[in-house]
């Protein structure tokens, strides 16, 4: 790529109170590090907006752990496209797993994205900006070595409201045989301790209440660095934290579930009793091809391990139909884990088959049909047991942590006289509550909740006390 000869604006005013518009795929990370952009930008003078149209540059942070959501983004960028018609300075940038595992090869492939840059390039986008200003198109999907891997700063005056995401670790040294995100994230590496509890503290200071730690297995926290903090005693470090209400964390792998983390839930009492634990088959022989490192049994002797220590707990999970090979009768095995552990909520996908996994050297030969005819199945067995879990809160009082207005609220309240806020119950249920206590007075406040009615995947309720502010 040659520079053109007239550089179409200065760079210093390229960059000055311009707007960028993120669009965020995939995990939690994703959302995380969608604020590391707006933060990175935010301190060259950019500013964040929700409208598209008024853009001068779009974000598309993707996720390609399935195949559908890699679709996705060239669906989304191509309909966004008469916008670039219409302001010829507007440009569209890939960043994410997809922009990682992609590279070069997006900007030869698309020719209206100008810039490509991967999770690790974060830091770097204001240089690459500097470049696509001058008309040149810009990839930049360097993973860093793990001794070199720099966590980028939270800053915590872009967090508005009383619940926050943390990543305390990047990338996964697992390799399950389906699975992209050890090649497009990189190996594990740990955020030190000292500075995830500084982060904490800085969050708190600001009015955040609830905490969720994230990474792809956060078990392994610190794994990485040997002779340093590992998991069950970060959480209970930051559970110590004075004002931190609750701690939540995502993802957890079953085979690095230790004891001494499960029975962390009920000792801690900002530990909320939530757990994710993909499961992703109940066929031991399955589970075997995938790489999980565990049997059916010994997954269902973590759930009661942690039952046991938190009998209230809500339990969620994943899965994945349709793993290479999988006969009736091994699908059958994961039915008949799903009716004997009881999850609360599970989400559950159609193997999609990654390129330079191990899996994918393996034929993807159950047929499209029956995964579909699998995953509905699966999902209709949970939506019943999902029912039932839901329905042991009728009546029931409930700690709500009151978030903000609802999404009813929020897009107009519908007519209705009363406008409903919005919480989370301990165990991640959204609570609705009408009441008519200023959002500004309630956002980040505690409330004693009657359950008074059970909604598809939510609850609605009467605050009986609030926490005193
Ligand atoms: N780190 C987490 C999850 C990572 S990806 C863990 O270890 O469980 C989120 C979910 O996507 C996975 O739990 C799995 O159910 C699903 N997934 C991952 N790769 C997939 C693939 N190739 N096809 C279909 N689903 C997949
Ligand atoms: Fe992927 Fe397995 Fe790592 Fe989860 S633990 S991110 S499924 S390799
Ligand atoms: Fe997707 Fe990347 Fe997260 S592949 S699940 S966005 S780590």
């Amino acid at each position: 790529m040659t520079e053109p000869a007239t550089s179409r604006i200065d760079d210093a005013c390229a960059t000055a109170n311009r707007r960028v518009h993120v669009i965020t795929y995939g995990c939690q990370m994703n959302v995380y590090d969608s604020r590391r952009i707006v933060q990175v930008l935010g301190a060259e003078g950019w500013v964040e907006t929700a409208d598209p149209a008024m853009a001068d540059l779009i974000l598309v942070n993707s996720c390609s752990v399935r195949d559908r959501p890699e679709k996705k983004i060239l669906g989304t960028l191509s309909r966004l496209l008469p916008l670039k018609e219409a302001h010829p300075g507007l440009r569209f940038g890939v960043c994410g797993c997809v922009a990682q595992q992609h590279g070069d090869a997006l900007l030869d492939k698309v020719p209206y994205i100008d810039l490509v840059f991967g999770p690790d390039r974060i830091a770097d986008l204001p240089a690459i900006l500097a470049s696509t200003g001058k008309g040149l198109r810009q990839s930049r999907t360097t993973l860093d070595a793990p001794a070199d891997y720099t966590f980028l700063d939270v800053d915590p005056s872009v967090e508005t409201g009383a619940t926050s995401f943390l990543t305390i670790m990047k990338g996964c040294d697992r390799f399950c045989a389906y699975c992209i995100v050890p090649y497009v994230r990189g190996r594990q590496v740990s955020k030190p301790a000292d500075r995830v509890l500084a982060e904490v503290t800085s969050l708190v200071a600001v009015g955040v209440r609830e905490v969720t730690l994230l990474g792809q297995n956060v078990n392994a926290y610190g794994k990485d660095r040997p002779g340093e903090t590992d998991f069950p005693s970060l959480l209970s470090r930051i559970a110590g934290v004075p004002g931190l209400r609750r701690v939540r964390f995502v993802t957890s792998h079953p085979a690095d579930a230790d004891d001494r983390l499960l029975d962390l839930f009920g000792t801690l009492p900002a530990l909320a009793e939530f757990l994710h634990l993909p499961v992703q088959s109940g066929s031991d022989s399955v589970l075997a091809r995938m790489r999980r490192g565990y049997t059916a049994a010994q997954y269902l002797e973590r759930l009661a391990r942690v039952r046991r220590a938190a009998p209230d707990i809500a339990l969620s999970t994943d899965f994945i139909v349709g793993f290479p090979g999988e006969t009736d009768e091994e699908f059958e095995a994961t039915l008949r884990l799903v009716e004997e552990a009881r999850f609360d909520s599970m989400f559950s996908f159609k193997y999609s088959s990654r390129p330079g996994t191990l899996a994918a050297q393996t034929r993807d030969d159950v047929p499209e049909a029956r995964k579909a005819e699998r995953l509905a199945r699966l999902q209709t067995l949970q939506d019943g047991i999902s029912r039932e879990r839901l329905a042991r809160f009728l009546g029931r009082e409930e700690e709500v942590l009151i978030e903000g207005p609802s999404r009813d609220t929020r897009q107009g309240g519908r007519g209705k006289a009363i406008l409903e806020m919005q919480g989370r119950t301990r165990t991640n249920l959204t609570v609705n509550i009408a009441t008519d206590v200023p959002i500004g007075e309630a956002r980040g406040r505690l409330a004693r909740v009657r359950i008074d009615e059970i909604l598809v995947h939510s609850l609605r309720g009467t605050v009986l006390a609030w926490e005193a502010a």
